[in-house]
């Protein structure tokens, strides 16, 4: 048991999956010694539901300087983003002077589009390397985090946020109260605070138990996000679910009685309640779920490597260190990951130490099978890895079950 980071309540743990390293650090080979480790294992609050981690990592250790994780990396995403900047200039930023707010800009893949419409804009990024990125794009950033006092301050430079914005940043703060707390100093009295993060419905439902890493300090429902909102004075106004990132909600809050609640919201909750998302038998099942996966994916991979067959991972996801240290998933099966992230390259994967190698590599020469590590852009990467398929590659794929395709 330990203490809910939201209400103070009794979290219950229901999956342990062991003891993993920080899925975004990539080692160089030979220099592996001395990599950080904790235990990751995730239990649900038995007064406000939130679910969460039982140990936190320290912030500095995840993001900082050398961060690896580009958001423009996929084409979808710099679709999906563009339009989500076009779509707030279009519906809330209509005032003469309006001020949106963007917590984890990463290398400004949305605020180009701000930077770019001429709208007044602010990102917070404390990962150094990843914020130069997106001043180089335009986009005017702090090299901070988003907490009470960073906000508190632009508050006063600056004013008020019409909007403030997030993706697939807030379930990684375990310090939400100062978070929280934050928006409401930062945000205009009729603002709204818009994020998105991976839904707890769709993890439960596809079994993606990889969604769970030192960076996904929560996962979301709608219960639980309104049941937070009410602690802070904000209201949960509307829901909206995307594909994106293996299905995923935004969330939009305001000040309590400022917006009235969409329809979407009761439905969710309504949805929710009735597959008794929250209720401990259904995390239980998911529990038992994960271990399936282990064991047929394990099981699986040293029948191909018994028939001499070669298999690479597709995509050195931060996913991809909870699936290979959980399964105990090494070189010896996978013989390489490819990416095409520059600062992943020529690397090996947290933990369990199989090779990142650029795409090159896997197109020059193309394994038997590709284990799709990057599930979630699984759309995007097949259409553009046809050939890989008419070569005889095969795909395989592990949520929500294993399968080869
Ligand atoms: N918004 C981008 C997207 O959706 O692709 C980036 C997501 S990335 C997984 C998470 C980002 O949040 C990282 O760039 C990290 O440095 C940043 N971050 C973590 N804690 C933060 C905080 N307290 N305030 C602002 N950014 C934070
Ligand atoms: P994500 O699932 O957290 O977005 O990470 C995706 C990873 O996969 C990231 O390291 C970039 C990599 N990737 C490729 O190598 N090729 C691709 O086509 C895409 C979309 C991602
Ligand atoms: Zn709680």
């Amino acid at each position: 048991m330990t203490e809910c980071r939201i209400c103070g309540g009794e979290v219950e743990e229901f999956l342990d999956l062991g003891r993993q390293p920080l899925s975004d650090a990539f080692p160089r080979p030979g220099e592996v010694e001395g990599e950080f480790f904790y235990r990751l294992a995730v239990g649900r609050c038995l007064a406000c539901t939130m679910v969460q981690l039982m140990e936190e990592v320290p912030r500095e250790r995840m993001f900082h300087q050398d961060y690896p994780y580009h958001s423009s990396g996929s084409s979808v995403m710099r679709e999906h983003f563009t339009r989500t900047a076009l779509n707030f200039i279009d519906t809330e930023l209509t005032g003469a002077d309006p001020f949106f707010v963007e917590i984890g800009c990463n290398d400004g893949v949305l605020l180009r589009t701000m930077a770019e419409s001429g709208v007044r804009h602010l990102g917070f990024e404390p990962s150094g390397g990843v914020a130069q990125v997106a001043r180089e794009r335009g986009a005017r950033v702090r090299t901070e985090f988003f907490e009470e006092a960073t906000a508190t301050a632009v508050r006063e430079a600056e004013g008020p946020a019409d909007v403030i914005f997030s993706a697939n940043t807030i379930c990684h703060i375990p310090y939400l109260d100062s978070l929280l707390r934050g928006v409401d100093a930062l945000l205009a009295p009729n603002g709204i605070f818009v994020w998105e993060d991976p839904y707890l419905g769709d993890i439960v439902e596809k079994t993606s138990f990889d969604q769970i890493y030192d960076e996904h300090f929560f996962l979301f429902s709608v219960r639980s996000v309104q049941e937070m909102a009410a602690r802070f004075g904000f209201e949960l106004v509307n829901v909206e679910r995307f594909p994106v990132h293996g299905g995923e909600i935004r969330y939009t809050i305001a000040r309590t009685g400022a917006r009235t609640p969409s329809a979407a919201v009761a439905e969710l909750r309504a949805q929710e309640d009735a597959r008794g998302l929250a209720e401990p038998e259904v995390l239980q099942g998911f529990a038992s779920s994960v271990s399936r996966i282990r064991d047929d994916l394990v099981t699986l991979l040293r029948s191909l490597r018994a028939e001499g067959k070669t298999v690479a991972g597709y995509g050195a996801t931060a996913k991809s260190a909870t699936v290979t240290n959980f399964c105990g998933i090494g070189p010896e099966l996978v013989s390489y990951v490819c990416d095409t992230t520059p600062a992943k390259q020529h690397r090996v994967t947290p933990g369990v130490h199989i090779p990142v190698e650029p795409h090159e590599v896997f197109a020059a020469s193309y394994p038997d099978y590709a284990l799709l590590f990057a599930w979630n852009h699984a759309e995007e990467i097949m259409a553009k890895e046809q050939e890989f398929r008419d070569a005889g590659g095969r795909w395989i794929l592990y949520v929500p079950e294993v399968r080869v395709a």
